[in-house]
């Protein structure tokens, strides 16, 4: 009975040494926790059960049938993290470098499988030189397994990569295809191609970390919705993550514990500064609203005109997309209409309630914009927002010129509650633009055209650079103090909290890619 229960620990040894020691040694030197280590942070202490821990890989070609690992290069399984259920997979780099089998490709989708059946987040932590070589197809078909139920459970359960290492070929496409990826700075890479490919193809000479660090995704490719210094601070930006999501599609998420006092906030009243020209930070309004440090940014750096992340108003969560005047006046373009789209529909996905703030001068113009498709991006976000079924709240705090004013989740495509700060401006444009075209021949004709246009100017800004015509139609519910909002939006959140819309049936829209 002694010899039995030898054997199994000895299995059990071997399967937690990875690749072995030296390995685990060159993992440590790149600053790399192991795959074990990471699994091990990310979850409540002790509560990891490990899936598949005696798999093995079934090739017998180039001698492979001589080197065996337990666990075939990946751990699997579930825990908790802040005492909710989780599956993780972990690809460990000392084993064949992490590379993808049949066998390895098995264990991520079972416990894919497992999580879409009981219904909670999966997190994969990758850090693979990608399709075992030795495995040939039978390696790329694994990865389509991947792929496929990446998108079954899109919308069902929330799906978080991190790249802790080499992500590169068609290994890229399954963090592509799940709701969040976080890349570690310095020690992680993405790209389809990597640069001794891209110098054969195109001649351009470019490093893996420009090519597909974190960097780079963050900034300018948006793959990346989040970097983080080292390991330990990616997983850290997980736990952090999940706290503010549900569980799956079927349920909200958890609310703190919050009881209503008077919120009323004076510092909010200072921000917006008199110019309607002057730039000011909209994080600076995001603080002023919602519950103390509780701002979760996504996509900071990419596309920084508008502003998207989590947060918690009243202990609740919630998702904001805020314009931000301080990049390009706060202007819609192909980029910042794709960050703000994508997280609309994640949000809605989830039961997360969305509040938009709007400081908007219209859509960027030029030729890289309307070459770029800004038509068809910009109509993402039109899309996504007015198909979003979640409590949604909006708060104009200056501009909201033009058609972005309908985009910006006006009350015609469907928002629940729309208020606007007394400065507000909701106009088709702008009073100087609007007055050169409509008093054109008037300005032409007067003695003094920069007079004329000036009054001209003044008498259209008093018309129509304020909220009340649209709060006489009924396009704003309410024109608030801006020291008022907090509560405003915590009354409001909570009465929406039971809000149910049934959409006519479909297969599912065709919202413009
Ligand atoms: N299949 C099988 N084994 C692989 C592998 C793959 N795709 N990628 C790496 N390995 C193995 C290496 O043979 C090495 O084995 P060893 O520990 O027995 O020496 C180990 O993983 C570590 O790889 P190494 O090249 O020493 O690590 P590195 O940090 O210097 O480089 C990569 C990492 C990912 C850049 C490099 O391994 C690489 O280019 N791999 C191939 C990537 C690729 O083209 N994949 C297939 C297409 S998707």
């Amino acid at each position: 009975k002694e010899d039995k229960i030898n054997k199994l620990n000895k299995r059990i040894a071997l399967a937690h040494l990875g690749g072995g020691q030296k390995r685990i040694d060159k993992q440590h030197a790149k600053k790399k926790l192991t795959a074990r280590e990471r699994v091990n942070y990310l979850m409540d202490e002790g509560s990891f059960e490990e899936i598949g821990v005696l798999v093995t890989h079934r090739t017998t070609d180039f001698g492979m049938e001589n080197e065996i690992y337990y666990g075939d290069g990946v751990i699997t399984g579930y825990g908790t993290v802040n005492g909710r259920l989780v599956y993780v997979y972990a690809q460990d780099f000392t084993v064949f470098g992490g590379a993808l089998s049949e066998t390895h490709a098995e264990k991520i989708c079972k416990t894919m499988d497992l999580a879409v059946k009981v219904g909670a987040p999966i997190i994969g932590l990758n850090d693979s030189g990608g399709a075992r070589i030795q495995e040939g197809v039978r390696s790329l078909g694994g990865y389509a397994d991947i792929f496929y139920r990446n998108v079954q459970s899109s919308g069902v359960i929330p799906q978080i990569s991190a790249i802790m290492g080499p992500c590169a070929g068609g290994a890229v496409y399954s963090p592509a295809m799940t709701d969040f990826t976080l890349m570690v700075e310095n020690t992680s890479y993405m790209f389809v191609t990597g640069p001794n490919v891209v110098k054969t193809v195109t001649n351009e000479e470019v490093t893996s970390e420009e090519l597909g660090g974190a960097y780079t995704h963050a900034s300018k490719s948006g793959v990346a919705h989040k970097t983080s210094t080292n390991d330990i601070s990616c997983l850290e930006d997980i736990k952090t993550l999940l706290s503010y999501l549900p569980q799956n599609n079927t349920e909200t998420t958890q609310k703190l514990d919050f009881e209503l006092k008077d919120e009323v906030r004076d510092i909010l009243s200072d921000i917006v500064p008199d110019n309607p020209n002057k730039p000011y930070d909209m994080h600076a309004v995001i603080a002023g609203i919602i519950d103390e440090d509780s701002f979760y940014e996504i996509h900071k750096d990419y596309a920084e005109n508008i502003i998207v992340g989590f947060a918690r108003l009243g202990g609740r969560s919630i998702g904001i997309i805020a314009n931000q005047p301080m990049f390009l006046a706060g202007v819609l373009g192909v980029k910042s209409s794709k960050k703000a789209a994508r997280f609309t529909r994640f949000c809605d996905c989830f039961n997360i309630p969305l509040l938009v703030l709007v400081d908007v001068p219209g859509f960027l113009p030029g030729t890289d914009q309307e070459w770029n498709g800004i038509i068809v991006h910009g109509a993402k976000l039109l899309y996504a927002l007015s198909e979003a079924t979640v409590p949604r709240v909006t708060v104009i705090t200056r501009k909201a010129y033009g058609g972005a004013y309908d985009v910006m989740n006006s009350k015609h495509i469907g928002a629940d509650l729309n208020y606007a700060w007394p400065g507000a401006e909701i106009a088709v444009m702008g009073a100087k633009g609007a007055s050169e075209i409509i008093f054109k021949r008037d300005i032409a004709a007067a003695d003094n055209p920069a007079e004329k246009l000036a009054e001209k100017e003044a008498e259209y800004a008093d018309k129509f650079a304020n909220p009340y015509r649209a709060a006489r139609r009924g396009f704003i519910d309410e024109v608030i103090l801006p020291k008022n909002t907090r509560r405003k939006l915590i009354k409001a959140f909570s009465m929406l909290e039971n809000k149910q819309v049934d959409t006519p049936k479909r297969k599912h829209g065709n919202i413009p890619l």
